[in-house]
């Protein structure tokens, strides 16, 4: 048994949204995801997929993508990511209710792999623009739109923590930590997200939504303060899922 992880497949089987403008990683993405997950991911494992699932805007029109996924092998488990917009986050019982057993959509909630409690949110980080000099690097940016981002990095914690909270309640004393956006920004060395990591003792922080080589080392990846960064998104890996634990 192992828990793998993958992100950002960007799916639109209804929506119609090709993807291999964005480079030939994305030329037909779908069919290397579907091959690498038959291929590394067994029945008996557990596979959480890090948001930006569908470009489908409302669920109709994301249900193509919702049904190749749950095709996918093993236990699958979902993250929001800032494109799903067929997922409303107050509605998320309801998703679980249309899913089970097939798919589990985690939000204020957790789900559990051996001893560890998997926990989550969306997450949210401030992403510019921002006034860049010759040299390339960040020299000014419209503190509105940062302001505007921290409520939303606020909101997030407090659901990440609804989150570690359940678990805790519940009993679980090891954590693995799934974002969709990464841990911290450009400018950052830490936040709110790498901080509540730290304080619940999460062993891993697993997020994706970077996309293309020079967004991949936006946010920490490896060991940081004792906790294992795992970046996921599906460019990234190539569209192979990436294991966590055994
Ligand atoms: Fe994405
Ligand atoms: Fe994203």
């Amino acid at each position: 048994m192992a828990l793998y992880a993958l992100g950002d497949m960007h799916l639109s089987f209804m929506a119609h949204k090709p993807m291999d403008k964005f480079g030939k990683v994305w030329k037909n993405h779908e069919e290397k995801i579907e091959q690498n997950c038959n291929r590394i991911i067994q029945s008996g494992d557990t596979f959480v997929i890090t948001g930006d699932h569908s470009w489908g805007r409302k669920l109709a029109d994301a249900k193509p993508d919702l049904e190749f996924i749950a095709n996918l092998p093993g236990e699958k488990i979902l993250l929001r990511g800032n494109h799903d917009m067929f997922w409303n986050a107050k509605k998320t019982a309801l998703l679980n209710e249309q899913y089970e057993p097939r798919l589990h959509f985690l939000q204020n909630n957790y789900y559990c792999y051996h001893d560890y409690a998997l926990v989550g949110t969306k997450g949210y980080t401030f992403e510019g623009p921002f006034l860049i000099n010759a040299k390339g690097q960040i020299i000014s940016w419209n503190p509105d739109d940062e302001k505007q981002a921290q409520k939303l990095v606020q909101r997030e914690a407090e659901r990440l923590r609804t989150s570690f909270e359940a678990a805790k309640n519940a009993g679980f004393k090891k954590y693995i930590m799934f974002l969709h956006y990464p841990p911290t920004n450009i400018m950052e060395i830490e936040s709110v997200f790498t901080q509540m990591a730290e304080e619940y003792g999460a062993e891993h922080v697993v997020y994706s939504h970077c996309h293309g080589k020079l967004r991949y080392a936006d946010s920490i990846r490896g060991m940081h303060h004792g906790i294992c960064y795992h970046l996921v998104s599906g460019d990234y890996l190539n569209f192979t899922p990436e294991k966590i634990v055994d």
